[in-house]
């Protein structure tokens, strides 16, 4: 038996996975996974499944249900889409997430507008009120924390500025925030609130979860088509007879239930506060680095970010290397000395490369990556040949 979390709240083992997800899984974590595999409708499967759906909501901070559907996050942006927009909806857009959104919504034939933002900055809610008083949506798309960019866009104002100027629903990707960073669902008036596994809770992939307000709920109700697997409405009435609509990733479920006994040991604050101080601390090196304060800066080179200054992400630091430096040689060569970072995305590929501190990460674990990060700067600059691998 491996004993509950509570028991040893650390991860033990040393953490050297700093992708912007899927993120580090814990040891005992993958060890519940190898518990049997029971029938869902079971009562042993039922007992677990009660157990996860009163520790997700407080994750979420709503007083309200939280729903698991097997899949990735994708298909709860999907479902979102299908089950509450009929006709017009509004995307912001401020990276590749939020462009997936766009995409989404036009793959299934809605008629979608973009509020195009920057990559690397922020969404607007001046904008997004301006936006609003054009046209009339039945509902705005945003991405809370663009994983593409490492930036984190100030979603409590943006669905302020939703919900002041039109009746249109928030629908809130929150894949890399979530258990990283402040979600306020019921506080902030989010209608849905999707996440996946694999990012900052720290579980590998393979569920999605989401919420939906009575008022996002009630528009489901008048939509016809919805589909089965992307119907919103049937998660919620599945979750109500204590179970998942179809049968889920049964293992998945065992690690999450075992990961949420942990996240609920740390405390969701104290979660969102760890995620903070491992952010500040990334960007204290970068300031270091490039302001000259640090002495290896002149050997080193410094890196810098590629996010606006008051828009960084806690869970993830998006960087551009030095000049000269290409990005993925970055990666490479940290992949060289045991530490995987995320290279860049979409068109920011060739350009940045992000570290993903989220999930179990400590600073512990973020000073030895830092530490080899400037060996890699350093070799790079002047070019030291790689150790063959
Ligand atoms: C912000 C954001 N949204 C959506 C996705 C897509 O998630 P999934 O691969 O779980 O479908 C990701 C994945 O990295 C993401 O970071």
């Amino acid at each position: 038996m491996v004993p509950p979390p509570s028991e040893r709240p650390e991860p033990v083992e040393p953490i050297r996975f700093f992708l912007a997800g899927p993120t580090y899984v814990p040891e005992d974590v993958r060890e519940a996974m190898t518990a049997p595999v029971v029938a869902h409708r079971s009562a042993a499967f039922r007992e677990v499944y009660a157990r996860i759906s009163r520790r997700l909501p407080p994750v979420f901070r709503t007083a309200g249900e939280v729903y698991v559907a097997t899949g990735s996050s994708t298909l709860a942006m999907e479902a979102a889409v299908v089950s509450t927009v009929g006709e017009r909806v509004l995307n912001l857009t401020n990276g590749a997430f939020s462009e997936r959104w766009h995409e989404v919504c036009r793959s299934l034939g809605r008629d979608a507008d973009r509020l195009e933002l920057p990559w690397g900055e922020p969404v607007d809610p001046d904008l997004v009120r301006e936006a609003l008083r054009r046209r009339r949506y039945e509902a705005v798309t945003v991405v809370h924390n663009e994983t593409s960019t490492g930036v984190l866009s100030p979603l409590a104002e943006v669905a302020r500025a939703v919900r002041e100027e039109s009746d249109a629903l928030v629908l809130v990707d929150a894949v890399s925030s979530l258990g990283g960073a402040p979600v306020e669902t019921d506080a902030w008036g989010l209608d849905v609130v999707l996440a996946g596994s694999q990012k900052a809770l720290a579980v590998p992939p393979g569920l999605a979860l989401f919420t939906l307000s009575e008022r996002a709920a009630e528009r489901a109700r008048a939509r016809p088509h919805r589909g089965f697997y992307t119907d919103l409405l049937r998660y919620r009435d599945a979750h109500r007879r204590g179970g998942t609509i179809t049968t889920p990733a049964v293992s998945v479920v065992w690690a999450l239930d075992r990961q949420l006994a942990r996240v609920e040991a740390e405390g969701i604050e104290a979660r969102w506060a760890r995620h903070e101080g491992l952010a500040s601390r990334t960007a204290h090196w970068v300031e270091g680095r490039v302001e000259g304060r640090v002495e290896r800066r002149v050997e080193a080179g410094g890196a810098t970010f590629a996010s606006a200054a008051g828009a960084r992400s806690p869970t993830v630091s998006c960087l551009r290397p030095p000049e000269g430096v290409a990005a993925p040689e970055v990666v490479r060569r940290l992949a060289g000395r045991g530490y995987t970072v995320a290279g860049g995305y979409g068109r920011w590929k060739a350009d940045t490369f992000r570290i993903g501190h989220m999930g179990e990460v400590r600073e512990s674990d973020l000073e030895p990556l830092l530490a080899a990060l400037d060996g890699v700067l350093h070799d790079v600059l002047h070019e030291v040949p790689e150790e063959p691998a």
